[in-house]
């Protein structure tokens, strides 16, 4: 173990860039949004500061099978365009107990804070997404903008929104060729959407939440955010043809997007991949 404090780690620094990066993007007004990361024994070993439990928050759910992992969590009530000034105090490294019912704080969260309110819905997605890759690290919820217009103008279907932002933008079905998971509306920070969520993510790694934001899941804050990133830019342009009229004369075909799935090597939900076209009579 080396006296290295954890505040200077990788995993901090990282946590305090895209918490601001998703502030700067206008996703995360007030206390808007959260973020997850999954550290592991040995990343945490290194950092002298990380060894004693400071405090034991119970959480309301069960997470045993999450029990004895880490995780860099963003705290509840706090406000992203800060979290790069204040990382110790706005966000918090925690063990799930063994039980599965509580979480102890290894370091952070120092004026008393706890986990964000979403916490259900970020530990029941890592569960799932573990079950279907086992290099799954990070959870992001924000507000993007666009995303969120459309909940209120589309149907809330899972085909309607993938094929959609798919023909929006030639990089859409390579980033998320599984498409769009859509629930219905429900209260937020509650276990209900923490598991309906987490049902969605066992088929997709990006969840809207309707006229609140979105829950992405990857590998890596850069893939995770790079997720949302892509999928928010694809409901700009939406949102743009929709003022410049709304009448798409041309589009990216199904067959356009099969033949980019097959030059990137991907299989892309095959239930997405034929049905109305953008443009009207065709
Ligand atoms: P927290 O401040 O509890 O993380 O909640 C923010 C949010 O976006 C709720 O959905
Ligand atoms: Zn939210």
């Amino acid at each position: 173990m080396t006296q290295e404090k954890f505040i200077n780690s990788t995993y901090v620094q990282q946590m305090c860039k895209i918490t601001r990066g998703l502030y700067d993007h206008g996703w995360d007004e007030r206390n808007g949004g959260n973020v997850s990361y999954r550290l592991t024994e040995d990343e945490i070993s290194q950092y002298a500061d990380t060894d004693k439990v400071l405090r034991n928050v119970p959480i309301a759910f069960d997470a045993s099978e999450l029990a004895g992992q880490y995780f860099l969590v963003t705290a509840t009530g706090r406000y992203f365009k800060n979290v790069i000034d204040n990382p110790e105090r706005d966000t918090g490294l925690v063990q799930i107990a063994k039980d599965g019912h509580s979480v102890d704080i290894r370091w952070g969260y120092n004026d008393g804070a706890q986990p964000t309110s979403e916490f259900p819905s970020h530990l029941m997605t890592h569960i799932n997404r573990l079950h279907v890759d086992s290099n799954q690290r990070v959870v992001m919820h924000c507000h993007p903008t666009n995303l969120i217009a459309m909940s209120f103008t589309l149907p809330l279907d899972e085909k309607t929104f993938s094929r959609i932002l798919w023909k929006m933008q030639a990089e859409s079905v390579v980033v998320f060729p599984e498409g769009l998971g859509v629930i219905p509306y429900m209260t937020p920070g509650t276990n209900d959407i923490g598991e309906a969520t987490a049902e969605k993510m066992k088929n997709f790694r990006a969840v809207m939440w309707p006229h609140h934001g979105v829950f992405g899941a990857g590998d890596s804050m850069d893939e995770t955010f790079g997720l949302i990133e892509t999928i928010e830019k694809a409901a700009l342009i939406y949102t743009t043809i929709q003022a410049q009229g709304g009448v798409c004369l041309q589009e990216i075909t199904d067959d356009d997007l099969a033949d980019l799935a097959k030059n990137f090597g991907l299989t892309p939900n095959p239930k997405f991949l034929t049905g109305k076209s953008l443009v009207e009579n065709k």
